[in-house]
């Protein structure tokens, strides 16, 4: 697993909205030899303590080199799409491709990789819940990760 994250000074509490999207610039520029991945970003600006958004970042980062290394051909390329809204106190962050989709004999509970195992761990860590599936309009792949915060921040 490739990582590129952030754990400057500045984001001991800070803007998920800067965070991911520089996680995601760092992402792009990782990867900027796959030019037909596109990798676009929708993140509502809320605070998040440094604890939650050290947990996103990694779960972002490995998300997104999933889709990089298994959905898609590297002729035709694609898109992955990351998502983050706030209701309330309910966070939802929403990571898709519109790749090849997962493997037929894919069970979430019983993943091997290391990737998704920590996915799943650190979902757990800030009290949320997992999971990924196949999308049926567009192919491709879908992870939603759900989790509650305190009202000001996490
Ligand atoms: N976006 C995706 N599209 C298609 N298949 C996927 C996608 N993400 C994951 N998979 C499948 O799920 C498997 C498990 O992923 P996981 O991240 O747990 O392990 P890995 O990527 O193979 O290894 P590691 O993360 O340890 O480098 C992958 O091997 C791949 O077959
Ligand atoms: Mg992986």
């Amino acid at each position: 697993m490739r990582i590129a994250l952030l754990s400057k000074e500045e984001y001991k509490e800070g803007s998920v909205k800067s965070y991911i999207e520089d996680l995601v610039g760092s992402l792009r520029n990782l990867f900027s030899s796959s030019t037909k991945v596109t990798i676009d970003t929708r993140i509502e600006d809320f605070n998040l303590s440094s604890k939650t958004l050290f947990a996103l970042g990694i779960i972002v980062n490995e998300l997104i080199t999933n889709a990089m290394k298994y959905a898609f051909d590297e002729k035709s390329g694609g898109s992955i799409q990351v998502f983050l809204s706030k209701k309330e106190s309910h966070v939802r962050l929403t990571i898709q491709d519109n790749g090849r989709g997962l493997p037929e004999d894919f069970a979430l509970e019983e993943a091997k990789g290391f990737g998704l195992t920590l996915v799943k761990m650190l979902c757990q860590q800030v009290g949320g819940s997992y999971l990924i599936e196949n999308r049926e309009e567009t192919g491709g792949t879908k992870s939603i990760l759900k989790f509650k915060v305190k009202k000001s921040s996490a």
